[in-house]
């Protein structure tokens, strides 16, 4: 069978390929630790899950207007004048089938053929992929660790050319956790406003951010960018609800059009039950969501002590999400592997824990590490990690 073009331009999802390596080895009863896990290991709040079987049972199992039932979309205009002080109207907003997809049709929506996309790297997998479907072109960036992988204007001000249409942030940022101070996002705000960039800024582990770190939006910071950026939402990092498959984009009344008449052609709307859990989870108690920050802390604080006091790795405290992103080149070399790839291939196999190399984020010499997990499980992966560097040292 012959595959069309576009789709041998892409590469699939790595964080996902080795979750389910994962999960394979551990079906044959092999006791693999995972921390590779994109998603809270926590179950969806209790009042949320009611939520659905209420919906189910009042017979809301209907297709929805494709951009999203207009009670969930006033619950979001009223969760953004909270939480960002931005006021936007329902037709600024598109629910999605996850955060993802939201990011998939703006993409689709903005991009015309060989038109440029700044990503920084470390980045998220999806974004390279999703700007080449659009057949645009991800211009990669490197942060730089002194900068806590963050790029500065000035590398943002090198990497534009007449063909660029847009530039991803991502804070706090998978995979560095790293926050972009508001001083930084005005700045390239203001510098994106004036070339005329679109700024998709992606927000999905906004809520989730340690030790007093506040991560504030570029459009709370830049108000005029609101004609021009693109936010990006959803509940599944902030309630625990990855499977339920619900996010949202806000922009512009006409982009958020367009997009939705893509939507309107390929998912149509987000499954209608789990637009009633959203609309539970933004309007209900926000208890759990501070409940889970907080146990994400304790862990944070444990896992990142104790993988920094084993042999070659190094790694900078994230502020953010639930991963770390030590550099692990030392640590690789040290035990004889000549990539991180090897390394890590070897700690899955040998050590029996599973973390997510550096390559598919941009970023070979790292691996990010989730501790989205139980504090057993982490203590036990650090164990394993320091016992397999200590006997493999050569
Ligand atoms: C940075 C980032 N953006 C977007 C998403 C997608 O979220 P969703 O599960 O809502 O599609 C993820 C999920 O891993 C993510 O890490």
């Amino acid at each position: 069978m012959e595959l069309s073009q576009r789709v041998k331009n892409i590469t699939p999802s790595s964080t996902l390929a080795i979750t389910a390596k994962a999960n394979e080895l551990r079906a044959s009863g092999i006791d693999v630790i995972g921390l590779a896990a994109g998603e809270p290991d926590f179950n969806t709040p209790e009042p949320i899950i009611e939520a659905a079987i209420k919906a189910a049972r009042e017979g809301h199992t209907k297709y929805t207007a494709t951009s999203g039932l207009s009670a969930l979309k006033e619950a979001i205009v009223k969760k953004i004048a909270h939480d960002n002080k931005i006021h936007i109207k329902s037709e600024n907003i598109i629910v999605t089938t996850g955060a993802k997809h939201a990011l998939y049709l703006t993409f689709q929506a903005l991009l015309n053929p060989g038109d440029e996309v700044i990503i920084p790297a470390p980045y998220w997998v999806s974004y390279t992929e999703q700007v080449k479907l659009a057949e645009g072109v991800p211009v990669i960036v490197n942060g730089l660790e002194e900068n806590d992988f963050k790029l500065s204007l000035e590398q943002i001000k090198q990497a534009t050319t007449e063909k660029t249409r847009a530039i991803i942030i991502n804070s706090p940022s998978n995979p560095t956790g790293m926050i972009y101070s508001k001083e930084e996002l005005k700045e390239i705000g203001e510098y994106c406003l004036e070339k005329g960039l679109a700024v998709i800024s992606d927000e999905i582990y906004e809520k989730l951010v340690y030790d007093g770190a506040v991560a504030t939006s570029i459009v709370e910071v830049v108000p005029e960018l609101q004609k021009t950026a693109v936010m990006i939402n959803g509940v599944s990092k902030s309630h625990a609800m990855t499977g339920w498959r619900i996010g949202y984009a806000v922009a512009d009344s006409v982009l958020i059009k367009a997009m939705t008449n893509v939507a309107s052609h390929s998912t149509s709307n987000p499954t209608s039950i789990a637009q009633y859990a959203a609309l539970e989870a933004y309007t209900g108690s926000q208890e759990s969501v501070e409940h889970m920050r907080q146990a994400f802390e304790g862990r944070l604080n444990r896992a990142y002590e104790r993988l920094i006091s084993i042999p070659g790795i190094r790694c900078i405290k994230p502020q953010g999400a639930f991963y770390l992103f030590p550099n692990v080149k030392r640590a690789a070399e040290m035990t004889g592997f000549s990539s991180v790839a090897d390394w890590a291939t070897a700690l899955v196999e040998e050590a029996k824990i599973a973390v997510v190399p550096g390559e598919g984020f941009g970023a070979p010499d790292y691996m990010r590490l989730s501790y989205a997990t139980s504090m057993e499980n982490i203590n036990e992966a650090l164990d394993r990690l320091h016992t397999f560097m200590e006997s493999h040292i050569k």
